[in-house]
């Protein structure tokens, strides 16, 4: 299934790209807002994008554009990642935080109740408990909290 960027254009619009500018994607997914922006760059233009999921820079590392920077990181990191890479200040910074539809497709990541499949939940793969883990050892009371405090 094709991936579709939610408010594509119009976000991309927002960030007003100056072709010589560097932005950053705080939150690259399969890359749609990335993809856009960098058609909107000139060749001395820069994109750094992160992404927290492995599988989402896994999908981006197939982008042969010596303007992208990729880097598995938290968004919360992003002065991190800037300092690593030198880099100043930037001319604008997109996030479209929230889960991606390929998190929520894929039974394996264990998001949706759709698919009958271990319960993971993680968006960093590489590190922490999966919800089923998580729901073994927590007790009813912090089920009850983690639902009201983070569920929707
Ligand atoms: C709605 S998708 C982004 C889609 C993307 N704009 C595109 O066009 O393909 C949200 C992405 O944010 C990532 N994400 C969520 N929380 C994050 C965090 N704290 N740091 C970095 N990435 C995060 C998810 O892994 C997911 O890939």
């Amino acid at each position: 299934m094709n991936h579709v960027s939610v408010l594509l254009t119009e976000a991309v619009e927002a960030l007003a790209v100056k072709p010589e500018g560097i932005y950053v994607d705080a939150t690259f997914g399969r890359g749609g807002h990335s993809r856009e922006i960098l058609r909107r760059l000139g060749p001395r233009g820069r994109l750094i994008a992160l992404d927290r999921d492995p599988a989402a820079i896994a999908a981006g590392n197939a982008i042969a554009d010596p303007r992208l920077t990729l880097r598995h990181a938290w968004f919360g990191e992003v002065g991190t990642v800037l300092d690593e890479l030198e880099t100043k200040t930037v001319d604008g910074v997109l996030m479209d935080i929230g889960v991606s539809s390929p998190q929520l497709d894929e039974a394996a990541r264990g998001f949706s109740f759709r698919f009958d499949a271990q319960l993971d939940m993680r968006m960093d793969t590489t590190q922490g408990e999966t919800a089923a883990e998580w729901l073994a050892r927590a007790s009813q009371r912090e089920i009850v909290e983690v639902l009201k405090d983070y569920g929707e």
